[in-house]
């Protein structure tokens, strides 16, 4: 039987942090695919590009201004989602920040506050609203999808705060599906591994060729990487996939890396992409 994605075409999904990274990609692999798309972010410049471009190149695309760090942002989001399009069948949860890089108690209680009120209480609310719209939609291939981390399967040293908001996502997610699963709306989480995008800031080559050799795959991710898996996530294909928290992570939480000697290197010789 061939694989088709003809499923997802004309299903409404909100992806929220659509102006950028990996949001942006996820919501152009909905729209390329059919899909008619909300874009949510905070920057209203950035976020009308991508809105735009999309529908410039043949897409359903809308953008709303959102901080989701704001439950009453994220509910007016969902309610003008179902005014533009009628309906909505998916929500993908990806907005989130990171922070790190210091030990517990370096943390301050602010960005405690900060980091659980867009990570955290953000998902939650998109989680909580949207549903209810989609069971209004009666939607028959409804679907959440959480952007959580590796941090949520792996905790990261430095990232106390950032670990603890993306292990709740991830339990969240597993909970929320216990929730839904006989009701016909699937909840999975996707958790990227090191992946090109902004989030790490203007770091230096570096810092970028340090990450890359961290992870067992030898290289970052690409954000399309991650939006390939939301596709088939949104689509009927995956209607039997619900409470999954799968890493898009070259193997790096999979296990630890240790030192190897192929007996044979001539095996893999020409076929090893990175
Ligand atoms: N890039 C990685 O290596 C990586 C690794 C693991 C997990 N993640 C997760 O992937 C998700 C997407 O991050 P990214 O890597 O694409 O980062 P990014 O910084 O490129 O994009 C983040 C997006 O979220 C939006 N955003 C930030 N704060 C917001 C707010 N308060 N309200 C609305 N939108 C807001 C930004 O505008 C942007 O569109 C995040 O949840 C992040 O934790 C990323």
């Amino acid at each position: 039987m061939k694989a088709t994605f003809e499923s997802v075409q004309g299903k409404v999904a909100v992806v929220t942090g659509a102006s950028r990274g990996i949001g942006e990609a996820i919501a152009r692999a909905f729209a390329a695919n059919g899909m008619k798309v909300v874009l949510a972010a905070r920057s209203e410049e950035q976020g009308q590009k991508v809105a735009g471009e999309i529908v410039a190149q043949g897409g359903d695309a809308v953008f709303v201004r959102t901080d989701c760090s704001d439950p009453a942002q994220i509910k007016a989001l969902v309610e003008k989602a179902v005014e533009t399009y009628g309906r909505l069948d998916g929500f993908v949860s990806n907005a989130g920040i990171g922070m790190g890089g210091n030990p517990l108690h370096e943390y301050e209680m602010e960005e405690y506050e900060r980091i659980f009120a867009l990570n955290s209480e953000g998902v939650f609310a998109g989680m909580k609203y949207a549903a209810e719209a989609i069971f209004r939609s009666k939607s028959k291939g409804g679907f959440l999808i959480n952007v959580a981390s590796v941090a949520g399967i792996v905790p990261q040293r430095g990232q106390a705060l950032y670990t603890a908001t993306k292990f709740g996502v991830v339990g969240m997610t597993r909970a929320a599906a216990l929730d839904y699963a006989a009701y016909g709306i699937t909840v999975n989480a996707i958790c990227p591994g090191y992946t090109k995008i902004s989030i790490f800031g203007d770091i230096p080559e570096a810092a970028m060729a340090m990450f890359a050799k961290d992870c067992p795959a030898g290289r970052m991710g690409d954000p399309m990487e991650c939006a390939w898996l939301a596709l088939f996530l949104a689509s009927d294909m995956a209607r039997y996939i619900t409470g999954a928290v799968i890493p898009v992570d070259g193997a790096l939480s999979a296990g630890h890396q240790n030192v190897t000697t192929w007996k044979n290197p001539g095996l893999y010789a020409g076929t090893a992409e990175n």
